[in-house]
C-alpha cells in the first residue's frame, strides 16, 4: 500500500466514523433511544395520567406507587421536593395537620402542571390525619419523617350518614413507608403522630370517574360492629371531628 491508497483509506474510515457517529447522535435525540433510568418523578406523573385516562385502574394505580417508593433513596426525594426548606419554616396547628405544597424541579418530560396535587402534610406528636373516607379520589403518602400509627379500612358502602367499613391495615409506619387509598382499596384511613413532628408526602388524585370528589370525616369510636367484619360509622362534619380525633389524649 503506498502512501496515496493508505490516506484514501483512512479518509474513508474517517468518514464512516462520523457517519455513524452523526447516525448515533439523530438516534439519541429521537425517539427510539430511552434513557437508561427514567425519573421516578416522571413515572409518578406517566401513573397519575394512566389512572385519569382509565388506562389503569385504582387498584394497579396504588400498586405500582407502592413499589415505585420502595425503589427509591428517600433520600433522593426529600433533597428532590427541598424538604428541609418546607420542614423549617412549617407551622404546626394545635389540632389535626397543616400543609404545604410541592413543588418539583425542571426535569425534561416532566410537564411544569403534573397530573396530581403534590404536598407535604406535617403535625406535632398526638395529631393525627383524622379518619376518613374519600369518593372519587387516589392518594398516596410517603413517610418522610417521624412515626406515625397507620389504619386503614375498606369502604364497603354508603348507608345513609354512615359508612360501612372493614378494617384491613393496623400497624406502625415508619420513615420510607408509604400507604394509599382509592375507591377500590383501603379507602379510609387514619394517621396518627407517635414522634416530635411527623411528615407525609402525598400524591393526589381528585374527581376521578368525571365525578366531584369527597371526603367523608368518621367518627370511628362511635363504631357499631354488624357481625359480619364490618363496622357502621358515623360521617361528623369537619369541625366536629377535627375536635374529636385532631389531637390524641392520652388517659
Ligand atoms: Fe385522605
Amino acid at each position: 500500500m503506498d502512501r496515496r491508497e493508505f490516506n484514501k483509506g483512512l479518509l474513508a474510515t474517517v468518514a464512516n466514523f462520523a457517519l455513524i457517529d452523526s447516525l448515533f447522535a439523530y438516534n439519541a435525540f429521537g425517539s427510539n433511544i430511552k434513557p437508561i433510568a427514567t425519573h421516578w418523578a416522571i413515572k409518578l406523573n406517566e401513573f397519575c395520567s394512566d389512572l385519569k385516562t382509565e388506562s389503569i385502574t385504582a387498584n394497579q394505580w396504588q400498586k405500582h406507587i407502592e413499589e415505585l417508593y420502595a425503589k427509591i433513596e428517600l433520600n433522593e426525594i426529600l433533597k428532590f421536593i427541598d424538604f428541609n426548606k418546607l420542614y423549617k419554616g412549617f407551622e404546626y396547628p394545635d389540632l389535626g395537620v397543616n400543609t404545604r405544597l410541592v413543588k418539583f424541579p425542571t426535569l425534561t418530560d416532566l410537564p411544569e402542571k403534573t397530573a396530581f396535587v403534590k404536598k407535604v402534610f406535617g403535625m406535632k406528636k398526638d395529631r393525627a390525619i383524622i379518619p376518613h373516607g374519600h369518593s372519587n379520589m387516589a392518594s398516596a403518602h410517603l413517610i418522610l419523617n417521624g412515626e406515625m400509627h397507620l389504619r386503614h379500612y375498606e369502604k364497603v358502602r354508603q348507608d345513609q350518614d354512615n359508612l360501612i367499613i372493614k378494617p384491613t391495615i393496623d400497624r406502625i409506619a415508619k420513615i420510607g413507608d408509604s400507604s394509599s387509598i382509592s375507591d377500590e382499596k383501603d379507602n379510609v384511613h387514619w394517621f396518627i403522630a407517635n414522634t416530635e413532628t411527623s411528615f407525609t408526602f402525598d400524591v393526589i388524585m381528585l374527581d376521578l370517574n368525571n365525578k366531584s370528589y369527597d371526603i367523608h370525616n368518621l367518627d370511628i369510636h362511635e363504631k357499631q360492629d354488624l357481625s359480619d367484619g364490618t363496622l357502621r360509622v358515623p360521617i361528623l362534619d369537619v369541625e366536629k371531628a377535627l375536635k374529636k380525633y385532631g389531637k390524641e389524649t392520652h388517659h
